[in-house]
Formats: structure tokens, sequence, C-alpha cells
């Protein structure tokens, strides 16, 4: 049984105070419950108060970048391990808008995970095809290109998010149809790689304009085991909807 998890990825939006206030309300109404796992991803700035409400709790906070690298002259870039000085957990490697803007590739989108993995942070690698890939009918072998890197990385602190470049922050949402063969074929393309008891384990999660209202039939195929969320996430009431619809949620307290 892979426990959901459900990730806001805050993109570059909002300041530390916003932050801390987003994450105090996720440690209340889901900072004790086990069957979940809620992971807030806000921009650097904001990690610190982020982090420093979501000690103790069930609520993780990530980064959404990790340089390739443990340190040195790279102006601009975060290493892994001052992400775990800060108390974090997970980070988001491998963004398709890293990918469109800042020439991630496979190649650095690996490094980065492997660098994640070494300083000890759990990674939520990201990929997905364009719309263009779609058309032409090749989102599988995307997907199978894209994935061959995972094969370096260590199955035990790694989420896999897919995530197809045309529903991402568009309001077009791949259909419970399109995300359940995506991610049954990841499955069985990570099995290969890292072993099926592995891929077995391994939360697959889905993202591009996740709502309240299609989290419930997404989160409900079988080979979806949570979501990244983008624009959704910035509201608590919004992304604790989308935090519910994960099968099996209990609510301890509201
Ligand atoms: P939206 O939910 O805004 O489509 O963004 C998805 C995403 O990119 C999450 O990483």
């Amino acid at each position: 049984m892979r426990r959901p998890l459900v990730a806001a990825n805050w993109k570059m939006h909002g300041g530390p105070d916003a932050a801390a206030k987003f994450v105090e309300v996720m440690v209340a109404r889901f900072g004790d419950d086990p069957s979940r796992e809620v992971v807030v991803c806000p921009p650097f700035t904001a990690l610190p108060a982020a982090a420093m409400i979501a000690s103790g709790s069930a609520i993780a906070v990530g980064g959404q970048n990790c340089h390739w690298e443990d340190k040195g002259a790279f102006t601009g870039e975060v290493a892994a391990s001052m992400l775990v000085e800060l108390g974090l957990r997970w980070v988001i490697v491998g963004h398709s808008e890293r990918r469109q803007y800042f020439g991630e590739t496979d190649a650095t989108a690996a490094g980065r995970a492997r660098a994640a993995q070494r300083a000890g942070l759990s990674v939520i690698y990201c990929l997905g095809e364009t719309l263009e890939k779609r058309e032409a009918g090749e989102t599988l072998a995307v997907l199978e290109r894209q994935s061959a890197v995972l094969a370096g990385l260590d199955a035990g602190g790694l989420a896999v998010a897919y995530e197809p470049v045309w529903a991402i922050g568009t309001g077009r949402t791949a259909t419970a149809a399109q995300a359940e063969e995506a991610h049954a074929f990841l499955r069985g393309r990570i099995g290969g790689l890292l072993g099926t008891d592995a891929a077995a384990a391994l939360r697959i999660l889905y993202g591009g304009s996740v709502k309240a209202d299609n989290a419930a039939e997404l989160l409900g195929q079988e080979d979806v085991d949570g979501a990244l969320v983008g624009g959704a996430s910035l509201d608590a009431e919004t992304f604790s909807a989308i935090i519910r619809c994960a099968p099996g949620f209990t609510a301890r307290r509201e």
C-alpha cells in the first residue's frame, strides 16, 4: 500500500509570512495524520519560516531545486546540504519550467537528484511530454527516455511526478485515463530500472492543473499515488480540499 503524497509547488509565489501561515494551517489540519504525506515547497526565501512551523509535525517542507555539486562557485545556486540544514526533507528536481526556461536536461536533473539523495533529501523527480510530442503519439517514448536516469537513484528516497507540460498552468488537465496510462507505463519502466519491488512501493504523482474538483478522480486511479499541485496549492482551503481527495484520509482536527 503506497501512502499518498500530496505536494504544493508554490513556484515563484509567496514570501515567508504567507508560507508560515499556510504551513500553520496544514500542521493544524494534517500534521498528526500518518495516512498522508503532505509536502509544501515555497520559494527559497520562505523555507526557513515554513520549516520552523512544520518542525515536529508530519508536514514536510521541500525546496524547488538544488545544485548537483555539494558546494562551490555557482552563483545563484543552492546546495542540497543547505536545504537539509534548514530541516527540509524533500526537493523537487527536473520540473518542466526548469527544463523550458533554465536549460535543465535529463543529465543535469539527474545530477541534482543524486546530489539531493547524497545529502539525505528525498526527491520528487518531474518528467512529462510536451503537447507536440503527445500529438505526435510519442508520449510513452518521451517518458521512457526521460526516466532512464532514474536507474542511478535510490528508490527509497524517490517519488516521480508525471507532469504533462501541456497540462501545467493551462487549466487543461489530463483525463484520469491519460494519467493512469502514463503512470502505469512509468511503474513498469521503473520496475525494469530499479526492480519490481521498488517500483511497486514508489509513489508516482500526477501534476498539471490539479484542482479541488478533478483531484478525486485523478487520485482514484490505481497508479496515481498523489499530486504535485501548482496554482491550486496557493490557497490553503483549495489545497486542503485536494489533500482530502487522497484515498483513505481521516481528518482529526479541522
Ligand atoms: P499547475 O497545478 O498550476 O498546473 O502546476 C502544476 C505544476 O507544475 C506543479 O509542479
